[in-house]
């Protein structure tokens, strides 16, 4: 890939395009070895969290607190998440209101927002008062992601049951039936790999807010609203809609073929980071042809391989590769999910790395202010409204 040329600015700084390479802070929640293909949350990697039977609890512990949980202190921690997950009347009248008119990422970043009206306690921000509002935030988000998906469906809302574990209750919630053990397993493998992801744009416009000393309702809005964007979350959906309007795998040459005439970016391909094999992506590639066949959707998984490979031919020189929205849309559609409600399952995960993040940043709290480039006049001479 061709290196953008570092441009000279007052003083001694130099900027790139998209803020690449800058750093914004010192950090121990997670790393991205964009050219290893590995990611790390706190010292550990994630197929050793996806293998090690703690499941989502154990991670958003972990990110959130620093260190494993013991059995006793990871038992006392899924408690009080579960204790956390119903949500008030308001929320649910709201997601009744407009849950089947807009997209469900808008209607979570507004069901955030109403929490936070909602909650009357005098906060003062305060990394023991933030974290209160991180674990319901964290309790919370699938019990409104669910509620969402089952009015897009005229379904009633369901309330959780705090005898279950988290993915294995939004499962639930969702779908209004128990989930089959396995299908609750890659639910919560899901959510343990989107968790968290270095200083991803959610997680920086969350930091941006947060760092205002706002409060973390309004940061976690934030992270929510970039989420949605195709560039980044909003990635999912689009790409089995790719996979939909493809077809049938005997079309996926002509689509690619089409798709380069148009200098079209291909959804699921490329990272800021990874200039490897997304190891998220490899994660899912076995899970997504699992779960395909079972559901009678083999096609989409068959489509997904044929465009890896041409795609990879054409642009793994140049570090392109299948991302972690490559395969998880096939996965959550064999499952029975809309394909709009990927990415609120992407922020259900992602609020953990969110309040993490936040959670981090708030003892050394400095506001976060860049400066863009002014390449404007500096002179230019008024002419009064009248004479223009
Ligand atoms: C993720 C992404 C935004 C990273 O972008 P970035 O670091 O700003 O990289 P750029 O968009 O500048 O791309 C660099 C080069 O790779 C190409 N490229 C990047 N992603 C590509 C894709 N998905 N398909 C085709 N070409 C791609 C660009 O066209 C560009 O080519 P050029 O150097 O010839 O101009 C980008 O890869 C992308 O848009 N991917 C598709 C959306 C997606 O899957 N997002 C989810 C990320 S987890």
């Amino acid at each position: 890939m061709a290196e953008e040329k570092p441009r000279q600015f007052v003083g001694k700084t130099e900027f790139k395009k998209g803020l690449e390479g800058a750093i914004t802070n010192e950090s121990s929640i997670s790393y991205v070895d964009g050219a290893n293909g590995k990611l790390i949350y706190r010292g550990f990697s994630i197929d050793d969290l996806c293998a090690g039977g703690g499941g989502f609890e154990e991670t958003a512990y972990l990110l959130i607190d620093g260190e494993l949980p013991t059995k006793a202190q990871l038992g006392a921690f899924s408690k009080d998440l579960a204790g956390r997950r119903a949500i008030p009347q308001e929320v649910k009248d709201l997601i009744i209101m407009i849950g089947s008119r807009t997209h469900p990422m808008n209607t979570l970043r507004t069901a955030v927002s109403v929490l936070g009206c909602l909650n009357t306690k005098e906060f003062e921000v305060n990394v023991e008062n933030d974290l209160d509002i991180a674990m319901s935030l964290t309790a919370q988000f699938p019990t409104v992601a669910a509620a969402i998906q089952r009015v897009r469906n005229g379904q009633s809302i369901l309330d959780p049951d705090p005898s279950l574990g988290h993915s294995e209750d939004f499962m639930r919630m969702m779908t209004g039936e128990a989930a089959d053990p396995r299908t609750a397993e890659v639910m919560d493998m899901a959510l343990i790999i989107h968790a968290e992801h270095g200083m991803n744009a959610s997680t920086f416009s969350a930091m941006v807010t947060n760092s205002s000393l706002t409060d973390m309702y309004s940061s976690i809005c934030a992270g929510i609203g970039s989420l949605k964007g195709p560039l980044h979350g909003g990635a999912n959906e689009a790409t089995l809609n790719t996979f939909l309007e493809i077809e049938d795998p005997a079309k996926t040459d002509e689509w690619f073929a089409a798709a380069k005439e148009k200098k079209q970016k291909v959804m699921g391909f490329g990272h800021r980071v990874y200039k490897a094999y997304d190891p998220r992506a490899v994660i899912f590639d076995p899970i997504a042809n699992e779960f395909a066949e079972r559901a009678g959707s083999g096609h989409l998984h068959e489509i997904a391989k044929k465009l890896e490979a041409l795609v990879v031919a054409d642009l793994g020189g140049k570090g392109i590769f299948p991302n972690v929205d490559f395969f998880s849309g096939v996965i959550y559609n064999a499952m029975g999910i809309d394909t709009d409600m990927f990415t609120p399952i992407f922020a259900v995960a992602r609020i953990a790395g969110w309040s993490a993040r936040i959670l981090e940043y708030l003892p050394e709290n400095r506001l976060f202010r860049p400066r863009a480039v002014y390449v404007g006049d500096l002179e230019s001479n008024y002419t009064p409204i009248d004479q223009r």
